[in-house]
């Protein structure tokens, strides 16, 4: 985790001296199979970060908690500030029954325009140098409600790593779709993990993990 830490400075530094910006592509999208729907997590809000240096946030959704424990295990690695976007109107079984094309989750996705109310935001958006963005892929994407989160905050040109879980897919173009919603951020390369994937797993892909400037 040093390296990390090493890294991360050094990106820091590089986007204190210059405003550079522009989006990594990234990977193609592919199409879902098997989903997993394990229990839910607890969540939290954020709270205002006291210590000096980098500020980095773990914002995510998860409707069914798979993405909130991957979320937790980044925020204890990295002690970052938490952040649960949750929808104003929470969703039930029967709305993530993607079995039913009616469904609530199933219509949202199909709406171009859909934008579910969330309940808030974190206090200071533009105070994260870092941001961790993760959501569980539906069908294909992330879901509605987390681009009602980034059209809600400015995160300015801060880094956002997007993650996701998903019961087979790969990230695919979902996070690409995101980043015209925070456009001066610096988007990186986002990361899959299966709904089960191990602490060791997601330790393992943040030590390897390259910020912009290495
Ligand atoms: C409406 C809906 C659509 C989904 N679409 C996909 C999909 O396209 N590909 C996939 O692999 N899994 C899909 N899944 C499964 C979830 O991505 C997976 O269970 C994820 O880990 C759930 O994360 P969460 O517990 O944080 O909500 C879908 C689940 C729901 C409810």
């Amino acid at each position: 985790m040093k390296q990390f830490f090493a890294r991360l400075a050094v990106l820091l530094l590089a986007g204190t001296l210059s405003a550079c910006a522009g989006a990594e592509p990234v990977n193609s999208a592919s199409e879902p199979q098997t989903f997993s729907s394990p229990e839910a997590s607890s969540v939290s809000q954020a709270e205002p970060a006291a210590a000096e240096g980098p500020r980095i946030l773990v914002a995510y959704f998860s409707a069914t908690g798979n993405t909130g424990r991957i979320a937790g295990i980044l925020q204890s690695e990295l002690d970052a500030d938490l952040f649960a976007i949750q929808p104003q109107q929470p969703y039930t079984d029967e709305d993530l029954n993607y079995s039913n094309d009616e469904c609530r989750a199933n219509q949202e996705q199909n709406d171009p325009a859909a934008r579910p109310a969330i309940t808030g935001t974190p206090e200071d958006p533009g105070a994260y140098d870092l941001v961790f963005l993760g959501y569980p892929i539906w069908w294909g994407g992330a879901p509605k409600v987390v681009y009602t989160f980034l059209e809600s905050c400015d995160f300015g040109d801060a880094v956002i790593v997007p993650f996701c879980t998903s019961g087979s897919s790969d990230i695919g173009s979902s996070a690409e779709d995101l980043q015209p919603l925070a456009d001066k951020a610096r988007w990186q390369a986002g990361q899959r993990f299966s709904g089960s994937a191990s602490e060791a797993e997601v330790l393992d892909w943040l030590e390897a993990l390259e910020l912009p400037a290495e």
